[in-house]
């Protein structure tokens, strides 16, 4: 058998939509069209599913080298794969994090063998430390484009105002910043609010975000330099985002699943599945960043899927480490909370999670259009279909994933990546 044919469903990519067959051979699009016979290929049912460019996600903890226990850079990309992501951005908090080349060029090589396409972020400044530079044009000369210090910020404005004159002069680089404002932030473990007052757990207020996302804006005025906010929580700072965009400043900005769907209310569970930094925050962030995306503000729905192993998550809330896992339920998650409540359209969420994300990383095989002599990276999701996440079939080798016992509407159908339909019917095909 060669080549996929995948019929009968509705083409969504940046150019619009229309019904169509996509007709892959040797990993390009070789043919879109109506009704198109098959000529030997593997026929996947596309039958009231959207067909969209493969998704991009610009921000995964694959948790290799370092904390294999957690996470592989093979079971997160069957993650990935499984939510529709045909690539995705590997953050650089491993150990040894990803401040020097040997490490990105031995991550690289494993991803090669991964089930969607593997690109890495390099550390803004060595050991993810904040103090010093790390070396930026000799990890730019391995293919890195996106620099950062995520699961910490880069406090010192001094260090900051450095980093992105540096970048500046880098083809394609983007500084990308983990907005907490490492003092205010301090001893906190989830939003400063009503709920952290009654729940008596130290709070990380808003401000947090929106004084480091500010001064940014202003050193990014005098540089020029690509800056990208990363999963954006607050109001203040879409807001920021939204004044500094109608400016002409070179910036973009990101918000996950879980920042537009779930309020600090959801700590009274004290279940350490809610602890994430920047902290779940409330209805009425929650509501910007959903009209941040609506409004094109927000570029990229990105997961921060950060795996944690049971030993090291199943803690009291103080004690547990921040983060979830995101890969396998964005897309669904996204559909769910903005396209079945009318906040944005399926092509808004698409374009968010698929080819506006691939314009930020520079990752041009990705993204669509889809149209022959494309590369082959497509995605199919059922908008329709129901399902809930079982936690004995995730692929991630964690568990800690917010969204148990929720219904969730949108399902990936197939995954094809480069051509190999990697996804089939909902299963991993390797
Ligand atoms: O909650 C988080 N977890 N936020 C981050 O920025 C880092 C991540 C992790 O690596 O676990």
């Amino acid at each position: 058998m060669t080549g996929v044919l995948v019929r009968g469903g509705r083409i969504v990519d940046e150019t619009g939509e229309r019904a169509g067959d996509v007709r892959v051979r040797d990993g390009w699009v070789a043919e879109v069209g109506v009704a198109l016979a098959a000529d030997g290929e593997r026929e996947l049912d596309a039958g009231g599913c959207l067909v969209s460019p493969g998704l991009v996600d610009l921000h995964a903890h694959l948790r290799e080298p370092g904390h294999e226990e957690a996470e592989t850079i093979e079971t997160a990309s069957r993650a990935a794969a499984l939510g529709g992501f045909t690539a995705l951005v590997a953050m650089p908090n491993t150990e040894p994090p990803l401040d020097d080349a040997a490490v990105v060029r031995s991550v690289l090589d494993r991803g090669a063998q991964a089930l969607c396409d593997v690109t890495v972020a390099g550390c803004l400044t060595k050991g993810r430390r904040g103090s010093e530079l790390g070396p930026l044009g000799e990890l730019h000369g391995l293919g890195v484009r996106i620099f950062t210090d995520d699961g910490a910020c880069v406090g010192d404005g001094r260090v900051m105002r450095r980093a992105l004159e540096y970048a500046s002069a880098l083809p394609g680089a983007v500084v990308a910043q983990h907005a907490e404002d490492p003092a205010l932030a301090e001893g906190g473990h989830m939003h400063e609010g009503e709920w952290s007052s009654r729940l008596g757990i130290p709070g990380r207020p808003g401000e947090a975000e929106s004084v480091i996302v500010a001064r940014d804006l202003d050193l990014v005025r005098r540089t020029r330099t690509r800056y990208h906010v990363l999963h954006l929580s607050t109001a203040a700072a879409v807001d920021l985002v939204r004044r500094a965009k109608a400016e002409g400043l070179p910036v973009t900005a990101e918000a996950t699943p879980h920042h537009f769907t779930l309020t600090d209310a959801e700590c009274a569970s004290f279940d350490p599945a809610f602890k994430v930094h920047p902290p779940l925050r409330s209805q009425s962030d929650v509501d910007s960043i959903a009209a941040g995306i609506a409004d094109g503000t927000i570029d990229a729905i990105a997961t921060d899927h950060a795996p944690h192993a049971p030993e090291t998550k199943e803690q009291p809330f103080e004690d547990a480490p921040p983060g979830m896992l995101g890969l396998e339920t964005a897309a669904a998650v996204a559909i769910t909370s903005l396209v079945e409540t009318q906040a944005a359209t399926f092509e808004q969420v698409a374009g968010a999670l698929s080819w506006r994300p691939a314009a930020i990383a520079g990752l041009s095989d990705h993204g669509g259009p889809i149209k022959a002599g494309r590369p082959a990276n497509l995605c199919v999701i059922d908008p329709a279909a129901a399902w809930q996440v079982d936690i004995d079939r995730l692929a991630s080798r964690s568990r800690n994933t917010p969204w148990l016992g929720r219904k969730l509407a949108g399902r990936v159908r197939h995954t094809i990546r480069r051509g190999e339909a990697v996804v089939v019917d909902a299963e991993a095909q390797r």
